[in-house]
């Protein structure tokens, strides 16, 4: 292994560290979305929580969300980060050390989380469920990774610095205030602390974090991967750059106060609801100027999607942030998030932006990369990556359509009353409704959980030794070969 590293070490950048996270990546998103069809499956399948506390549905959930989330999103964004800084600026990371200290650090994170919260041990902050000895091991990696990427800015070779850049440092700054300030605990012992906060500020304090997670953890992070890969790829420019500036300054202005429509008709000030209301509403301009900039960079090479598997990816992921960035403002709307919350809607809406958004704008990135990395002209199948994006497209949306009919179903079912005042129906009824739902969703999460296994398969064979000797020469066109 050693041998092979030092055959792909890179005169200039250090690519070490990217390929170890890229790696990681497809691992976690492997582990992630296996919890993932479990949890579906006990929602259809109760009889499938095993009547055991580590294996229940309340303690897998958490443990989906941590490793999609952080270990499956997080890698991705490590691994282009560092790759994007580098390429952009032509200079090395600023420390290999400090860099590998992230990845292990990083590592040593999700390990924690994924012994610690099948174990029972949780903060119980959606999103920040982690201990207060994880949270700190989470802010020193965090601060270590700011050092390794700004220093890197500050020490490039070129004066310009790109926009992809921008959207990656405003995802480490935000994040790292988010998690500093809403971690904010009095410990009790190891594993066991108390939030900082007491009662509606608690809540409004954990969803300004909440919200913001969404907004920078998984968009701004993934707009930087958007800004590099998506011109890389279809080989264009960036549509508007002037536009991608504006998009921007509004995207973290905005995004900020938006936190309140997680806490519609609860004890927080009607004010501030209707504030958080109309801040979300506002995101919908930035967040469209955004995709459409993505879209419009195709200008003169939308032809290349009939051969590109990689780019059409891309183009989804986009078609997705364009869906989930229109449909959030509308749920944020007070009169219809009295339907949507607490239905399946708002799972359907999330996946729209996990799934369609996150996942597949990530899938496509590291496609570009992997090769690169590996010192290799292409993956090694093209045509496999065809069949992994069908099997994506397909499952994001057998997943979002099933929630959205259980999710007006159960909504309208729940609000139903007859003349006398008492219900129409009883909660047991709107889960019976509820089951075909499941089994399609279980069915789009399966189909979407295989084609990462395709992934790994691809990614494995890139990755040999032996392929590195049959590349194709320099300058082969990847999407060219099946
Ligand atoms: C094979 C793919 C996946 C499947 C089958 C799946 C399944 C599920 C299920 C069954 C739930 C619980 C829903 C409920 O409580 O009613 C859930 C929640 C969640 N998942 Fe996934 N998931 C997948 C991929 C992902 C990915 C890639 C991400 C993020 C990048 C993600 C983020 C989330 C989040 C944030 C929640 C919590 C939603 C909320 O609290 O409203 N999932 N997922
Ligand atoms: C303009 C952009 C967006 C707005 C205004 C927005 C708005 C909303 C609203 C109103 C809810 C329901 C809150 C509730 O009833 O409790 C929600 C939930 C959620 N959204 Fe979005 N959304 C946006 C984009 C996205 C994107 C792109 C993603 C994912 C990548 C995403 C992930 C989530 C998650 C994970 C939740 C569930 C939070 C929870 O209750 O656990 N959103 N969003």
């Amino acid at each position: 292994m050693s041998e092979l590293n030092a055959a792909l070490e890179h005169p200039t950048y250090n690519y070490k560290v990217v390929r170890q996270f890229a790696i990681m990546t497809v691992v976690w998103g492997i582990v992630g979305m296996l919890v993932g069809v479990l949890i579906a499956a006990q929602l259809a399948w109760p009889v499938l929580n095993f009547d055991l506390p580590w294996t229940s549905f309340g303690r897998l959930r958490p443990l989906h969300t941590n490793s999609v989330i952080f270990a499956f999103g997080g890698s991705a964004l490590f691994a282009t980060s560092y790759y994007v800084v580098q390429r952009t600026t032509q200079a090395r990371l600023i420390s290999d050390k400090l860099a590998a200290f992230t990845f292990w650090g990083w590592q040593a994170v999700i390990v924690a989380a994924a012994v610690t919260l099948p174990l029972g041990l949780t903060s119980s902050k959606e999103y920040a469920e982690l201990e207060w000895p994880i949270d700190i091991l989470i802010a020193v990696v965090w601060v270590s990774y700011a050092i390794v990427f700004f220093g890197t800015i500050v020490k490039r070779k070129v004066s310009h610095i790109y926009v992809a850049n921008w959207f990656f440092g405003g995802f480490i700054v935000t994040v790292a205030v988010l998690h500093i300030i809403n971690s904010a605990a009095m410990p009790v012992d190891m594993t066991k602390s108390y939030s900082a906060y007491a009662g509606t500020v608690d809540a409004m304090v954990q969803w300004w974090y909440g919200h913001n997670a969404v907004g920078f953890f998984l968009t701004a992070g993934f707009l930087g991967m958007m800004y590099y890969f998506v011109p890389k790829q279809a080989e264009r420019p960036v549509y508007s750059y002037r536009l991608s500036i504006v998009h921007f300054w509004t995207l973290i202005a905005v995004y900020i106060w938006a936190g309140p429509h997680h806490l519609h008709y609860t004890a927080l000030p009607d004010w501030a609801q209707s504030l958080g209301m109309v801040m979300s509403i506002i995101l919908l301009a930035p967040s469209w100027g955004g995709m459409i900039n993505g879209m419009m960079t195709l200008s003169g090479a939308w032809h290349k999607l009939r051969t590109d598997p990689i780019l059409r990816f891309m183009v989804v992921s986009l078609s997705f942030y364009g869906m989930s960035t229109f449909e959030g403002p509308m749920m944020s709307i007070k009169t219809v998030n009295a339907l949507s919350h607490y239905t399946d809607w708002t799972i359907g809406h999330v996946h729209s932006g996990a799934l369609g958004w996150v996942a597949m704008i990530s899938i496509g990135s590291l496609y570009h990369l992997i090769p690169v990395v590996f010192g290799k002209n292409r993956m090694y199948s093209i045509e496999l990556i065809n069949v992994h994006f069908w099997m994506s497209t397909i499952g994001t949306v057998m997943y979002i359509a099933s929630m959205w009919v259980n999710g007006i179903l159960q909504g309208l079912m729940w609000r139903a009353y007859n003349e006398d005042g008492t219900l129409t129906y009883t909660f047991v009824e709107s889960l019976v409704a509820s089951h075909p739902g499941y089994l399609v969703r279980l069915a789009g999460g399966a189909i979407f959980f295989s084609g990462m296994l395709v992934m790994a398969y691809n990614v494995y064979m890139t990755t040999r030794k032996d392929v590195a000797e049959q590349a194709l020469p320099a300058g082969a066109a990847q999407g060219s070969h099946a």
